[in-house]
């Protein structure tokens, strides 16, 4: 199978991990936890994220707090892995752009475009937007009363000698690119907007890719551009590169291009348009899709500090205490901005979600199942029934048909959809106990001993649609689907494909005689009028 490589943005060191940084890394890692599930192989994927370390800002908090750049960038780097490891997140490597490994290649990667004069030297005026840390356009500029966009400061006008990457030369290949491959830019809207911005009249210029070193210790902070020490390479272009720089190693190298580089609305040009010119510059293939998702806001706000509304870590923790990590995992991948347009982080929305899918869903489902074993049956699961087809449920159909839509799904990055899949093979679960009452049956068994054949066959038809719809859920929830294995001696082996995995009452299903234990509850009911956590 082709490997697949996935990659989030990375993130400024200076910042505390929040809902943002969470959000896509936590969509990526259910993304790559599907595909190792998929194909039952986790060598084949490849999941990177990591830290974006030359900021100026990291030079300046660092004297701020009488520390070194490096000093600084390490332990902030450190917050970022933490907070990802609280997020049980599965990332195969973690890229900090100021690792040697990193600036090396990215050192090569310039040398290699100064040689085809895709950077050449020139010199630059502009309008600077410090808290971007990028050049605005005069027209932009001008639009916004040469006030920042974003944090509403004065933009400041600079020149300097400066490196230029020839943008303009790629402006026409990229289009014929994006116009060729209708998924390359996803979803469409974002597509829209970058095409609107591509084709004729628009006209792309070359953009600058250095800044001049001087005395100010912020500028000395980064890589220079080889050669010409006196410059070094503006920060986006070097954290553009850690995509690249992280896999291009002889062991890693098949992973080259990436399956999706998945980021946030607000850094689209960079990731749509500048990064791909970079690497048809360098004939390298590019990324098949670039997914730019929305943002959250909260509590139908957007997030500021000044509101004080901000979903930082510590407000996630608490509703992963309340609610459980996974309850959380569900919520982000379920309920997020993926659409395009901004999604409510809102605690009333999590409380419906979480009760309806989780504590209503497959936790009462399950409990529902293992009691009934545990009742009728002494809590060993039935023998297999030699018909899995009844009139209402053709079992073994309706599983196969879940797998596939969930892995077609997973494909096209539809991760709600795909967990969808087994969110509605429970609802057929509940539905079916609900028509086959097997309460009423296990009361007549006394009196007619042949039904019991018929309550064993309900019963493990309803516990292997449980199983099938937990291995659709556990890339979203892995803690809690493991623990249901256990409880029903199902833990899949490794390295089995999902589609054999899920084969009803094949060789991986759940074993007659088999231990069910009950357990507590999965998911514990939320009172929606409950305070939210703090
Ligand atoms: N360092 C650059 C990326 C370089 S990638 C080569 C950067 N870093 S960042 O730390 O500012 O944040 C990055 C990501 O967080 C972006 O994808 C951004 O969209 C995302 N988010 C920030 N706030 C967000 C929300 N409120 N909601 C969802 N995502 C948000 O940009």
């Amino acid at each position: 199978m082709h490997p697949y490589y996935i990659t989030t943005p990375i993130y400024y060191v200076n910042d505390k991990p929040h809902i943002g940084h969470c959000y896509t890394t936590v969509l990526a890692d259910v993304a790559a936890r599907f595909q190792r599930l998929i194909r039952g192989d986790s060598s084949s994927v490849f999941f990177l994220t990591g830290t974006d370390e030359h900021a100026d800002k990291v030079v300046t908090s660092a004297l701020e707090h009488k520390t070194t750049p490096q000093a600084w960038a390490d332990q902030n780097a450190a917050a970022f892995k933490e907070a990802f490891a609280f997020m049980g997140v599965s990332n195969n490597d973690f890229i900090r752009t100021s690792e040697p490994r990193h600036k090396d290649k990215v050192t090569q990667y310039i040398t290699e475009l100064q040689k085809t004069g895709d950077v050449y030297k020139g010199e630059y005026t502009g309008w600077y937007d410090v808290g971007q840390e990028e050049y605005v356009t005069e027209t932009t500029a001008r639009e916004n009363n040469f006030h920042s966009a974003i944090n509403k400061k004065p933009l400041v006008k600079r020149t300097e000698p400066c490196y230029f990457f020839k943008l303009s030369k790629y402006q026409q290949r990229l289009l014929q690119h994006i116009e060729l491959n209708p998924h390359f830019l996803r979803p469409d809207s974002r597509r829209s907007e970058v095409l609107g911005r591509l084709k004729p009249p628009a006209v792309l210029n070359d953009i600058p890719i250095s800044r001049p070193v001087t005395e100010d210790p912020s500028t000395q902070w980064g890589i220079r551009i080889p050669g010409d020490p006196a410059n070094r390479i503006y920060v986006w272009i070097d954290a553009l590169f850690n995509y690249l720089s992280t896999v291009d190693t002889p062991e890693r190298k098949q992973f080259w291009p990436p399956a999706v580089h998945l980021i946030g609305k607000d850094i689209l040009w960079f990731h749509a348009v500048i990064w791909p010119c970079m690497l048809i510059a360098m004939d390298r293939p590019l990324p098949t899709c670039v997914f730019g998702h929305g943002w959250w806001i909260s509590e139908g706000e957007k997030m500021s500090k000044s509101l004080g509304n901000f979903i930082d870590l510590a407000k996630l923790k608490a509703y992963a205490a309340r609610y459980s990590l996974d309850g959380l995992r569900w919520y982000l991948s379920t309920q997020g901005p993926m659409s395009g347009s901004d999604a409510d982080f809102s605690h009333a929305k999590f409380v419906e979600v979480y009760n309806a899918d989780l504590a209503n869903g497959i936790g009462n489902c399950a409990s529902r199942v293992s009691n009934m074993i545990a009742k009728y049956f002494d809590g060993k699961l039935p023998a297999r029934p030699s018909q899995s087809k009844t009139p209402s449920h053709d079992w073994p159909a309706l599983a196969s048909a879940a797998a596939k839509t969930a892995i077609s799904r997973i494909d096209s990055l539809d991760l709600a959809g795909s967990l969808a899949q087994g969110t509605d093979l429970i609802k057929q679960v509940d539905g079916y106990i609900n028509i086959t009452e097997p309460f009423k049956l296990a009361k007549k068994i006394e009196a007619e001993p042949a039904l019991r054949d018929q309550l064993a066959s309900i019963l493990y038809n309803c516990a292997e649609g449980v199983r099938i719809a937990s291995l659709l859920f556990s890339p979203a929830m892995p803690t809690k689907m493991a623990d249901l294995w256990n409880r029903w001696n199902c833990t899949p082996p490794a390295g089995v494909p999902l589609a054999e995995l899920c084969e009803w009452a094949g060789p991986h299903s759940l074993k007659p005689g088999a231990a069910i234990e009950k357990g507590d509850a999965l998911f514990m009911r939320a009172d929606a009028a409950e305070a939210p956590p703090t």
